[in-house]
C-alpha cells in the first residue's frame, strides 16, 4: 500500500488570510493531505476565539478535499507525535520571518528529531500580509476584500462593527 504523505500547517490563524490559503492550496499539490492545526495556547492576544478561527478556515476551504482542520494545545511537537505526522509546513514571507522560523524549527527538531520543518515561499503578492495588519485596516474601515476570503471579511465586520456584509 502506498504511504500517505501528510503535512501539518500550524498557526494562530487570527484570522486566516488569502496568503495562508495560497500556501495550503499549493501544499495540496505536493502532499496527500494537509492538517491545518490551529493553536489554542498562543502568546498572541487573539481577536477571535479558537472556535471562530476554525469556523472561518472551514468555510474558506469548503469543497476542498484532503484538508483537515484541527486544534491543538501545548507543544506542536507533541501534537505531531500524537497525529503520527513527521512534516511541518511553514510559509516564509520576508527575511524578517527567517530568524523566527529558524529558531522555531531548531527548537522543534530538538524536541522531536523525527519531525522535519519545511518552508514554502509566500507568493510575492501576499508577502506583506499579516493577520494583524489586516485586522488594523479593517478596524479603521479600510478595504480588506482582496486580503481575506469572504467568510473572514464577514466575521471581521461583524466583530468590529456588529454589521453583516
Ligand atoms: N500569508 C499571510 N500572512 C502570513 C502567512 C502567509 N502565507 N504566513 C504567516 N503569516 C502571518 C500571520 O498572519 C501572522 O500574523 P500576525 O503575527 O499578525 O498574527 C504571522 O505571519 C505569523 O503567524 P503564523 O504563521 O500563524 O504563526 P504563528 O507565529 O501565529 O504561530 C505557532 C506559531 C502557533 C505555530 C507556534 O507558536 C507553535 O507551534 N506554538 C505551539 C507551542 C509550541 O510548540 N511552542 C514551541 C515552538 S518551538
Amino acid at each position: 500500500m502506498k504511504k500517505e504523505h501528510v503535512v501539518i500547517y500550524p498557526g494562530t490563524f487570527d484570522p486566516i488570510t488569502i496568503g495562508h490559503l495560497n500556501i495550503i492550496k499549493r501544499a495540496l499539490r505536493i502532499f496527500d493531505k494537509v492538517i491545518i492545526a490551529v493553536a489554542e495556547d498562543t502568546t498572541k492576544d487573539t481577536l477571535f476565539t479558537v472556535e471562530e478561527r476554525v469556523q472561518m478556515i472551514k468555510e474558506s476551504l469548503k469543497g476542498y478535499k484532503n484538508v483537515e482542520v484541527d486544534t491543538f494545545k501545548g507543544l506542536l511537537m507533541e501534537y505531531a507525535k500524537k497525529k503520527g505526522v513527521h512534516t511541518i509546513l511553514r510559509g516564509l514571507r520576508t527575511v524578517q520571518d527567517f530568524e523566527y522560523e529558524l529558531q522555531m524549527a531548531l527548537a522543534n527538531k530538538k524536541l522531536n528529531p523525527n519531525c522535519e520543518t519545511i518552508f514554502m515561499m509566500t507568493e510575492g503578492a501576499y508577502s506583506y500580509f499579516s493577520s494583524s495588519l489586516i485586522k488594523e485596516i479593517a478596524h479603521l474601515k479600510g478595504n480588506i476584500k482582496d486580503m481575506v476570503p469572504p467568510p473572514v471579511e464577514k466575521m471581521i465586520k461583524k466583530k468590529f462593527f456588529n454589521k453583516e456584509v
